[in-house]
């Protein structure tokens, strides 16, 4: 976790040894719940991890994004002040999750165009 001036970024590990797909273990659910609680509602906290936790409609990126999506955003819905979500993976994009916008970083080297 980053505290800086006005500002809370959470990064979780969202790997899963050996499998290429995603998935935030319930203890990583308990320590976020945790740090979103500790923060002030009045300071945004970014929460990043590397799996997107949402369809990107591509076949196989969506088969290795992150699963069990549904108790992150049920987390998101207890704390107005969980303002985005960063992630990587699919090389691509901008969308929503649980209604906060999620940024998806463009790779280095290639970019996967959507459909
Ligand atoms: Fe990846």
């Amino acid at each position: 976790m980053l505290r800086g001036e006005g500002l809370v970024i959470a990064l979780c590990d969202s790997s899963v040894p050996g499998k290429d797909e995603g998935f935030l273990a319930d203890a990583t659910i308990e320590w976020l719940d945790g740090v979103l609680t500790a923060t002030p509602r009045e300071v945004p906290v970014l929460v990043a991890f590397h799996h997107p936790p949402v369809p990107l409609h591509t076949p196989y990126v969506d088969g290795i994004r992150q699963f069990g999506e549904e108790r992150l955003a049920a987390l998101a819905g207890r704390h107005p002040h969980l303002t985005v979500f960063l992630a990587g993976h699919a090389h691509t994009a901008a969308t929503t999750f649980a209604g906060r916008p999620l940024l998806v970083a463009p790779g280095v080297v290639s970019t996967l165009r959507l459909s």
